[in-house]
């Protein structure tokens, strides 16, 4: 299959040395990159600012911003079966950015903000038959907000986690999910390492799509 893959965060300058951004590593979705390609699937990985390698056999896009990020799915997405948007988007973006550093004596201390476009909401209209896959991050018990989430986004599988777990979530090696799936159905993993959580999520997207080819 061709697979649509996002990863890490998003960037949103303030001027060229101050941002707004969230503590996404990129290692979830470089796995699922990594463990599709190694799995025989093409893959394209827009990866936000992250410092990891790409895995081999990979088409790396790098994107600063969600603006940048939306641009990159738009121009993959006909390519592509099935897009797994795993990057944790910044859902705001300061109002004016400054090409040059601001000095701090002129700087105000009320940052005006406008809502960056849900990339997933964007391209909804688009799906057809792809397989569509969502992340959503909590802190508490992440089934509520992430069947919300995989119902308003129009998923067919939504992977929840709830990272103020200390082995989960951001920045470590290992996860402890719940995939919900458009069918109803709840798997709750245990605690596994990324690229074995990858693997599940890419066997799912898998199946998905030969049910659906039948
Ligand atoms: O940030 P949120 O919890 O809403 O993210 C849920 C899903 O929506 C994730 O898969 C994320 O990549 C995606 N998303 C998006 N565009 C945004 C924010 C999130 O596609 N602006």
């Amino acid at each position: 299959m061709q697979m649509l893959v996002t990863a890490g965060p998003t960037r949103e300058h303030i001027d060229p040395v101050r941002f707004l951004s969230n503590r996404s590593t990129g290692k979830m979705g470089f796995a699922i990159a990594q463990c599709a390609a190694a799995r025989g699937h093409a893959v394209t990985l827009v990866a936000g600012p992250v410092a990891l390698a790409t895995p081999p056999g990979v088409q790396r896009v790098d994107v600063i911003s969600a603006r940048d990020m939306l641009a990159a799915v738009e121009a993959n997405l006909p390519a592509c079966e099935a897009l797994v948007m795993c990057a944790a988007v910044s859902d705001w973006r300061p109002r004016q950015t400054s090409t040059s550093k601001l000095k701090k004596r002129g700087l105000s201390p009320i940052l005006e903000l406008d809502a960056n476009p849900d990339i997933l909401a964007t391209i909804h209209d688009r799906k057809s038959g792809r397989i569509f896959v969502g992340f959503a991050a909590e802190t508490g018990d992440p089934r509520p907000e992430g069947r919300r989430k995989l119902a308003d986004k129009g998923l067919d599988l939504l992977v929840a986690n709830d990272v103020s777990q200390p082995d989960a979530g951001f920045a470590v090696d290992t996860n402890r999910v719940v995939l919900l799936t458009c069918g109803g159905e709840e798997q709750k993993l245990p605690l596994l390492s990324k690229l074995e959580v990858a693997e599940r999520i890419v066997a799912w997207v898998e199946q998905a799509l030969a049910s659906r080819i039948r």
